[in-house]
């Protein structure tokens, strides 16, 4: 089985409920859920069952749909009041990730925009073609991305990715994994992919080398403190990551360890590349000093994957699941539109990437 053949995140059929692939039971159980409760939505998201920024922005999309369209009722007051009672809920599941909020603005905005001519039974069913619009343009987004990546690489290359931004990141492809899909497309079979394992909830480990080594990539797992060791062997060409927001002057937020990496690539003069949905860059933000970090529980670090505890007990522990890496370490940013090099702030204005897209 191919990973690329697994449906992230979609409605089901009957339109009633959310069906997401549980990734926190991966790689060892293939399980899908079908959520239907905000309460639900709500967890799977906190919980990381669907993670990776464009997934999460599917998710809320869809959630969104689903929660206000549970409503029965005529009267559009009412139905917005609890539109935005649901919005407000989805949003506060997770800080770091412009997506969720992006994508459940982008519904508001529709809500506002049709609430003086249509009906609320008409409002739904307009409010879910938008959450389909938002899957099948990350779909797109993803493979452009993917084809531009591409270009970067040569045959043989060795990749390095932090973290999770595959196709189980995103609707379908991912984003730093795309141009690997891309690359077998075109029939190479001789890429190279390390994954840091990406402690403490090992996405690198349970979900980029399960991708990898489904599709018959050359994936080799390293834990987070061997990057140094195998970049300073020669063994590295370029470094593709994800990332969960990026700021106007291109600092940028992604997994936490990201901005180690980013300082090894430098360090070794390996070039270092974000991939970006242009709905990821929150032009609202002029440096990555204003992103909110969320801070998750200490027992994802002292012993969530072990048979027992592995810190003494009463120890301070710090979790931050994400960091910001300085635009000045960043080689380019790739967008579906096109890739961003530095100064940042004047290519995404040739991009044509405007302060609204994250704003909506
Ligand atoms: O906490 P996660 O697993 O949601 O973090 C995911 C990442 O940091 C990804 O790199 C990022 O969201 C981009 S996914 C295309």
């Amino acid at each position: 089985m191919n990973a690329l053949s697994l449906d992230t995140v979609r409605l089901s059929k009957d339109e009633q409920s959310l069906v997401i692939l549980d990734q926190t039971l991966l790689p060892g159980e293939v399980k899908y859920l079908r959520l239907s409760k905000g309460e639900e939505i709500w967890e799977a998201i906190y919980s990381l069952r669907v993670r990776g920024a464009p997934a999460i922005g599917v998710a809320a999309a869809y959630g969104i749909y689903l929660l206000s369209a549970q409503l029965d009722t005529e009267d559009m007051e009412r139905f917005c009041a609890h539109f935005q009672k649901q919005k407000e809920y989805l949003d506060s599941a997770r800080p770091t990730a412009v997506n969720l909020s992006w994508a459940l603005r982008r519904m508001e905005g529709v809500l506002q925009r049709h609430r003086g001519t249509l009906g609320v039974e008409q409002m739904k069913k307009r409010l879910c073609q938008e959450a389909h619009a938002i899957r099948e343009e990350d779909v797109a987004i993803s493979r452009s991305i993917g084809q531009l990546g591409f270009s970067l690489l040569r045959p043989g290359d060795g990749i390095l990715t932090h973290c999770n931004a595959g196709t189980l990141a995103t609707a379908k492809y991912g984003t730093a994994l795309a141009p690997v899909y891309i690359a077998l497309e075109h029939g190479w079979k001789d890429l190279r992919v390390f994954c840091d394992e990406t402690r403490p909830l090992l996405q690198g480990a349970r979900l980029s080398a399960f991708e990898m080594c489904s599709a018959g990539v050359d994936t080799t797992l390293i834990c987070d403190n061997m990057a140094s060791y195998i970049m300073g062997r020669g063994e590295v060409d370029l470094v593709f990551v994800g990332c969960d927001r990026v700021a106007a002057n291109g600092d940028f937020a992604n997994k936490i360890g990201t901005s180690a990496v980013a300082i090894l690539a430098r360090h070794y003069g390996i070039p270092f590349y974000v991939c970006a949905p242009s709905s990821t860059i929150d032009l609202s933000i002029p440096s990555g000093e204003k992103i909110v970090i969320e801070e998750r529980a200490p027992e994802e670090v002292t012993a969530l994957w072990y048979a027992r505890p592995m810190a003494p007990e009463g120890v301070k522990v710090r979790n931050p699941a994400f960091d910001v890496t300085h635009h000045g370490l960043v080689t380019g940013i790739i967008t579906e539109r096109g890739i961003a090099y530095p100064p940042f702030d004047r290519a995404f204005q040739q991009l044509g990437i405007a302060e609204t897209e994250a704003e909506i």
